[in-house]
């Protein structure tokens, strides 16, 4: 017990000493603001013996130009703890903070004040700005990245119509209008509605694609709508939850839908006019919110003349109308998607195909009927069947017979009966290596670059 209180009468003792210790400055003001005691730090600062401030008042230490602002005097008028910045001459910005001290009687008999450089923490605070600003930038900056990021994943051109029309649609995607998508089948107008998705507030919920002609003619309603369970024979009993709601909250893309009977478009006119749907079956409606996307390779103009689709339909989905130009009217994109296609096809079987550029002059001449769908498929087949790894124009006409654009006599036989031509192809390549290799199969195979089980199998199915 008593080296406790020989610590504390230490203490007491040292306490000036510790105190001169103390990084940051301690002041102790009488109840005039006169300074009773200051620390070492105080002194050291502002390179001022300690002498000379004893005794005088916080003014005179501002009449003195010691430094600007007071804060003590506040504390001593309001009698209770106030905070200010006081500036030193010698340009320190100090955050003090003065608490007046009283006796049993209520007196203020002392303040103790201490003060900090708040430098390091304006420095701090500069930092933190500037890394704010910058982080924000990054955000931006990835943002776009990501757009460009999704576009070169799934989406590859070249050509100025494509360059507009995707800028048209980063500035539409965050719209929820309705967006109708014309073009030739092939053309990527499933590719387009997604990117309208991902470039939207909807990005994170779903994107559910419905191709109208897919599903037979007496299940639409029920698929799009979804039905009340025991609805009619055959139904599921707890129900079921149509694509419009599967989609909620999503995009639903609306495919083909120039094959939507009447009877469908009316419902989903109202539905899109109402923002409700109700199941088969149900008097209860369900809220929807989604945003919808249509595509049609059908001329509506001509289906509406025909009667067999609704004007008031069509004016709602072509809220905004994009056209999807076919893969002729633009070749510069052939070149780019080829490369990525046999990019794909090359990491796929570990091949090491390239094009050369007369191929590809051959085929920017073809008129792609089929479109980028077309192309996708014509390069497989050209990789397949080319001999070296480099594709020549030998390769590409093999394939296209000669096509010329615009004259329909020569349209490709590959549009005909691709699967045909393919094996015939396939088998002439066969028995000439055969020939080559003078019967010798496993010659054969290794002249073709196949594997052995793979060509035996080839030789069964064409021999
Ligand atoms: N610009 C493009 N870049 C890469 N692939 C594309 C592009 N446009 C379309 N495709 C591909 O071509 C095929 C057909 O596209 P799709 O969107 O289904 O056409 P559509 O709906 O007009 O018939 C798909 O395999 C798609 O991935
Ligand atoms: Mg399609």
């Amino acid at each position: 017990m008593s080296s406790k209180l020989v610590l504390k009468d230490d203490l007491l003792n040292h306490f000036p000493e510790i105190l001169d210790h103390v990084s940051d400055a301690v002041f102790i003001f009488d109840h005039e603001a006169r300074i009773l005691w200051l620390n070492k730090g105080v002194c050291d600062t502002l390179n001022i013996p300690r002498d000379v401030f004893i005794g005088k008042t916080q003014q005179q230490l501002v009449d003195e130009g010691h430094i600007r602002g007071s804060v003590v005097y506040s504390a001593i008028r309001q009698r209770k703890e106030v905070s200010g910045i006081v500036n030193t001459r010698a340009g320190i910005e100090a955050m003090t903070r003065c608490s007046p001290i009283f006796d049993s009687q209520g007196n203020l008999v002392f303040v103790v004040c201490t003060s900090t450089d708040i430098k390091e923490l304006n420095d701090l605070r500069v930092t933190l700005e500037k890394e704010q600003r910058q982080s924000k930038n990054y955000l931006r900056e990835l943002e776009y990245l990501r757009k460009i990021l999704l576009l070169n994943e799934d989406f590859i051109f070249d050509s100025t119509q494509m360059k507009s029309l995707l800028e048209d649609i980063m500035k539409l995607a965050p719209f929820d209008y309705t967006v109708l998508i014309t073009g030739e089948s092939g053309v990527g107008k499933e590719v387009i509605a997604k990117t309208i998705h991902t470039n939207s507030t909807r990005k994170n919920e779903p994107f559910i694609p419905v191709c109208i002609p897919a599903i037979p003619p007496n299940l639409l309603e029920s698929e799009l709508f979804g039905y009340e369970g025991g609805t009619f024979t055959g139904s599921l009993r707890e129900g079921k939850t149509g694509l419009l709601e599967i989609a909620q909250g999503g995009t639903l893309f609306l495919d083909e839908i120039g094959d939507i009977p009447l009877d469908i478009q009316v419902k989903i006119l109202r539905a899109i006019e109402t923002n409700e749907i109700r199941k088969v079956g149900s008097t209860k409606t369900v809220k929807l919110n989604l945003r919808i996307i249509a595509a049609t390779n059908k001329p509506l103009d001509q289906l509406i003349k025909n009667r067999t689709f609704r004007k008031d339909l069509y004016y709602r989905l072509s809220v905004v109308p994009i056209h999807i130009k076919p893969l002729r009217d633009r070749p510069e994109d052939i070149l780019p998607l080829c490369h990525r296609f046999l990019q794909e096809i090359n990491k796929k079987y570990t091949l090491n195909k390239t094009i050369s550029k007369e191929a590809l002059d051959v085929m920017k001449q073809y008129s792609w009927p089929g479109n980028i769908r077309e192309l996708k498929h014509s390069v497989e087949r050209l990789t397949a069947l080319s001999n070296g790894d480099l594709i020549i124009p030998d390769d590409v006409k093999k394939i296209f017979k000669y096509p010329s654009v615009g004259d329909p006599e020569n349209q490709p036989a590959v549009t005909e009966s691709p699967i045909k031509e393919f094996e015939a192809m396939e088998k002439d390549k066969i028995l000439n290596a055969l020939k080559q290799a003078n019967g010798n199969k496993k010659k054969a195979a290794e002249l073709l670059g196949m594997t052995r089980t793979k060509f035996y199998r080839r030789l069964e199915r064409y021999s």
